[in-house]
């Protein structure tokens, strides 16, 4: 090979492995992050994109290259001349790759096992997901249920996740990992938040209609912040209990904080992705508009308190013109219990009654 040829091909792969590292360099491509683990993702991302920007460099000026100075003439019709194989050449080009594809191999297996082990006091929260919601829960809290993800800034925490219809993922940007939803399988993922401040959650498997909707935020609080709001929500959890034995459900006083509960079995359960209603400030459009629920009821010729009832617990008996059969999730109703499902009603009931009036 001559001389020129090497300074030539040498010119061609700066020039081209150049333009590629500024491609991936300038514009800012990944979100801030927010997590231990979003660090160690982002090197094998880069790492990747080293070897690919030489890869290309390489590619690009022997094609350049060869475009501009092999180019037959129009009149030449010639065949080049047989070519026999190269050994030493095949050898270079399966060396290489099998060098690259493994180190990607061992660098990835070791950022994942860093990036699932958990430290002593790992928080536990349990998520579930459902057609087109997620909700929180925290079993070492008495339980405490929440619609959005708080979390302690700087601490471990395993998400246990579980769906009840199909599957659904769970991902946070600015923390990079994510993990599917699977039914029938509680499956786990790690994070340890390291910045304070809201970051969009988001559901990243098409799940049907409301797919789109199916987001939330992720709120990394300072520890004390967090420990704050979760003594907040395990007093607001318990005085509800006493109040609901069935005796008081009738009277006007137990069926006001009936409602009330029945607001909190509504936000807990992500009705608010798909239905508007602005009793609960919802203002889904995938599904009816639950502040027509008086017209609702006088078009399926029930009362009510039974139209609503029938329609969480089968969705598909009475169908709103308008919109589409089995997307309310079929076993919603089923999924609460017997005095969630009352209160849930109550506070429809209240709510849509006083719109009207
Ligand atoms: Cu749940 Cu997409």
């Amino acid at each position: 090979m001559r001389r020129g040829s090497i300074v030539a091909l040498l010119g061609l792969a700066l020039i081209a492995g150049g333009v590629a590292a500024a491609v991936a360099l300038v514009p800012t491509w990944l979100p801030e992050d927010a997590s231990r683990q979003a660090g160690r993702i982002d090197f094998v991302f880069w790492f990747v994109i080293a070897i690919c920007i030489f890869i290309f460099a390489i590619v690009a000026a022997v094609l350049i290259y060869a475009i501009t100075h092999f180019r037959a003439r129009e009149d030449d019709f010639e065949d080049g001349p047989p070519i026999h194989g190269h050994t030493g050449l095949e050898i270079t080009w399966t060396v290489i790759p099998f060098v690259l594809v493994t180190s990607i191999a061992i660098v990835s297996a070791i950022v994942l096992s860093r990036n699932d082990a958990q430290a002593q006091d790992t928080l536990h929260v349990n998520v579930t997901a459902q057609q087109f919601a997620f909700t929180f829960n925290y079993p070492d809290a008495k339980n405490v249920t929440s619609p959005v993800l708080r979390l302690p800034e700087g601490r471990s925490v395993e998400l246990y996740m579980r769906s009840l219809d199909v599957i659904h993922s769970v991902f946070v940007p600015q923390f990079r990992q994510k993990e599917d939803v699977v039914p029938g399988l509680v499956t786990q993922l790690h994070i340890t938040p390291t910045r304070v401040g809201t970051f969009p959650l988001e559901c990243t498997e098409l799940c049907g209609l409301g797919h789109s909707l199916m987001r939330t935020q992720a709120i990394v609080m300072k520890p004390a912040a967090f420990d704050a709001w979760l003594k907040l929500q395990e007093k607001s959890a318990a005085p509800a209990s006493p109040s609901t034995t069935s005796t008081s459900t009738t009277s006007t006083t137990a069926s006001s904080s009936s409602s009330a509960a029945g607001l909190t079995v509504f936000n807990a359960n992500g009705c608010s992705s798909c239905h508007t209603l602005s009793a609960a400030k919802a203002t889904g459009k995938v599904g009816p508009d639950l502040d027509n629920l008086v017209a609702y009821a006088k078009q399926a010729n029930q009362p009510l308190e039974a139209f609503v009832h029938d329609s969480i617990v089968n969705p598909n008996a009475y169908i709103q013109p308008g919109f589409p059969k089995n997307v309310m999730p079929q076993d919603f109703g089923h999924s609460l219990t017997k005095e969630q499902l009352d209160h849930l009603v109550t506070f429809l009931v209240q709510s849509a009654q006083a719109k009207k009036g």
